[in-house]
């Protein structure tokens, strides 16, 4: 089975190329939490990495998971460059749980971060040449069971970032915010938002405290009225994984 946490698609992009090749299911970690894996043979985890850590709802998801302790567990994240402790965070809260995992790797696609940056994730459409011959490798060394870290390992810059002082203010800049003026409430962001933590208030959607910046609302709203760290968010800089469509990313 491969748990999957995504916000603009490219995560669950990936989980599904995996599970093709690996003739495994794929299962959302929001769905997880209800579902029955002990006697799964094999879990993987496949996640964003935000912030050079794991996003904040995946740390969460995974703490409170239920997992079999003797299946084959590897952790595969999708990112634009940098991972530094995104491996690493949840392979400690696997192992405070006594599951070790066996296989670690990550793959680079176009940064849905990108836009609050000023740049254009789709203009970084160039990684999906690169990334088809690693998951290919990453599927056979999977299949073969090897043990094998990659990227898993501590860095001190990664978890000074994620402590809880320097985040609060580092958070902040990619915290998504509603444009009441191009608001008009048509809900497609309450829908996107993994964490439902999005609803509508007098007409307008209005984001709670439980954002763990997937960016979702940003990329899918038909009209551009989630903005990021202050900037006018362009039709041309939203991003989605091109398979990906918007009701791949809706909660059941
Ligand atoms: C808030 C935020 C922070 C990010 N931080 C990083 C980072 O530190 N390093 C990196 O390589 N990519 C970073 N990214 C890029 C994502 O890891 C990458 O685009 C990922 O594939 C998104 O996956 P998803 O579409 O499944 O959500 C960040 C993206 C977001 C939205």
């Amino acid at each position: 089975m491969i748990l999957y946490f995504s916000g603009s698609g490219n995560s669950l992009a990936i989980a599904r190329q995996l599970a093709e090749k690996l003739d495994e299911r794929t299962m959302s970690l929001y769905d997880a939490l209800d579902a029955d894996l002990l006697d799964e043979k094999r879990i993987g985890l496949v996640y964003p990495t935000y912030w050079l850590d794991a996003p904040m709802a995946v740390k969460q998801l995974v703490a409170q998971l239920t997992l079999p302790k003797k299946a084959y567990t590897f952790i595969v994240i999708t990112c634009g460059a940098l991972t530094n402790n995104a491996i690493w965070s949840v392979r400690k809260l696997l192992k405070q749980k006594d599951i070790q995992v066996s296989y670690s790797h990550k793959i680079r696609v176009p940064d849905s971060s990108a836009l609050a940056f000023g740049r254009n994730p789709n203009a970084q459409a160039w990684k999906f040449d690169k990334y088809a011959s690693r998951i290919d490798l990453i599927a056979s060394e999977i299949l073969n069971e090897k043990q094998r870290l990659h990227f898993s390992g501590f860095d001190p810059f990664g978890w000074l970032l994620n402590t809880s002082a320097v985040s609060r203010k580092v958070y902040r800049f990619t915290l998504p915010v509603v444009n009441p003026d191009k608001c008009v409430g048509c809900q497609i962001c309450t829908k996107v938002c993994p964490q439902t933590n999005i609803h509508l208030s007098t007409g307008k959607a209005c984001i709670g405290d439980r954002c763990t910046m997937c960016l979702s609302c940003v990329h899918f709203c038909p009209h551009q009225a989630v903005e990021v760290a202050g900037k006018t968010t362009l039709a041309e800089r939203q991003y989605h994984h091109p398979s990906i469509e918007m009701h791949d990313l809706i909660r059941r």
